[in-house]
């Protein structure tokens, strides 16, 4: 028997995962499948303009494998309207996002704030399937302020041919706070017929198998024991960009040769290590390099970088001080060599395990 194909998908996070870091990303990393872009938000009655989509233009995601652009709202017309101008780009799979956790966002009943709303999502669903050409697949949590509202939508999803539904299993109340709750997620796999994606907390390959280990008590709904079919479709986010090698490390472990995974055998070898850094390095210069040609202001540029330090800043435990250096910057020069510096220092990267 041949080992399931896991796919990995990366994450959209709005302010780190934009068209630059994407295609910085793919051109030093493998093991990641597929992408999704960050939310685009409609707007009422309006044609988007060119600069608002240049995030997901496809000549800017030349190196991204099979990106995903996302919308967030809940106007049937405004997002097909702006569904329509994707599209026109090339793409024949959009995804809703129902998960945006952010009280400013929920309150207008987008987000996580259509959650406890049923009727709307219904509505919503109805027109924009009726009224669009593409695909469309869904992001959610189990609901905005209690676990069980994903259980009031399910029956509403299986009335529409969604192309998956990708489940972080909190609620938005909740933001990233506490486990994500792999139980629920099973007890929504159990209950759905549509593809499931799991996303939350994917932040080492043990982490991951022992998430597969628990994802095998799924049966999938109305489909018998001896038919069912596993989960095999992750959705990783801040894992990816506190270690970029996760996805390869991932896929090696299943049986893939991978250049990488050589390079990341054995993390504690001054070899390996010296490696990583290198290639850590190959990748934030280009990174800064890249956002300096496309952003005019230095705060910009910065911003961006710090961007790159919040999460990857984790996996260099022992370096909190030179980080809070870095992340103190406030211009382009100041940046540049205090990043130097930093690896000049040869920091251990020590991501989770
Ligand atoms: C800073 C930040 C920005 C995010 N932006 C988006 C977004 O634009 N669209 C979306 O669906 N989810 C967004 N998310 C949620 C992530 O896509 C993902 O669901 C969440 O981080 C859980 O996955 P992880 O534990 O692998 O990071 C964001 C999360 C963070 C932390």
């Amino acid at each position: 028997m041949s080992l399931p194909t896991n796919q990995i998908i990366l994450a959209p996070l709005q302010g780190y995962t934009d068209a630059v870091f994407r295609d910085v990303y793919f051109r030093h990393f493998t093991g990641v499948d597929q992408a999704m872009a960050p939310f685009i938000s409609t707007l009422s009655q309006k044609k988007i303009n060119l600069s608002t989509l240049k995030d997901v233009i496809p000549e800017n995601n030349v190196n991204c494998p099979n990106l995903i652009p996302q919308i967030l709202g809940n106007i049937a017309e405004d997002f097909i309207s702006l569904a329509n101008q994707l599209i026109e780009l090339g793409y024949y799979t959009i995804n809703l996002n129902m998960g945006c956790p952010h009280s400013k966002v929920a309150k207008k009943k987008r987000g996580s704030g259509m959650l406890p709303y049923p009727e709307m999502v219904d509505q919503l669903l109805d027109n924009v399937l009726k009224g669009l050409s593409c695909k469309i697949s869904i992001k959610i949590r189990l609901g905005r302020y209690n676990k069980d509202e994903i259980f009031e939508l399910l029956p509403i999803f299986e009335k529409y041919p969604l192309e998956e539904i990708i489940l972080h299993p909190r609620t938005g109340v909740q933001m990233y706070e506490g486990e994500a709750d792999i139980d629920s997620f099973i007890k929504v796999a159990d209950n759905t017929s549509h593809r499931l994606v799991y996303n939350g907390d994917i932040t080492s390959v043990r982490v991951f198998n022992n998430i597969v280990k628990q994802l095998e008590k799924v049966r999938r709904y109305g489909q018998p024991s001896h038919s069912y079919t596993p989960i095999n479709r992750f959705m990783i986010g801040r894992g990816i960009l506190s270690n970029p090698f996760l996805p390869s490390q991932i896929q090696a472990k299943v049986g893939q040769s991978s250049e990488d995974m050589r390079n990341i055998g054995n993390l504690k070898s001054s070899k390996s290590q010296s490696e990583l850094l290198e290639r850590i390095k190959l990748f934030h210069d280009e990174l800064f390099d890249t956002y300096s040609r496309k952003f005019y202001g230095p705060l910009h540029v910065t911003g961006r970088m710090k961007g790159f330090w919040t999460y990857i800043g984790d996996s260099f435990k022992d370096y909190r001080k030179e980080i809070k250096k870095i992340l103190k910057s406030n211009n382009r020069e100041h940046y540049k060599a205090v990043a130097e510096s930093f690896f000049a220092k040869l920091p251990l990267f020590k991501p989770t395990d």
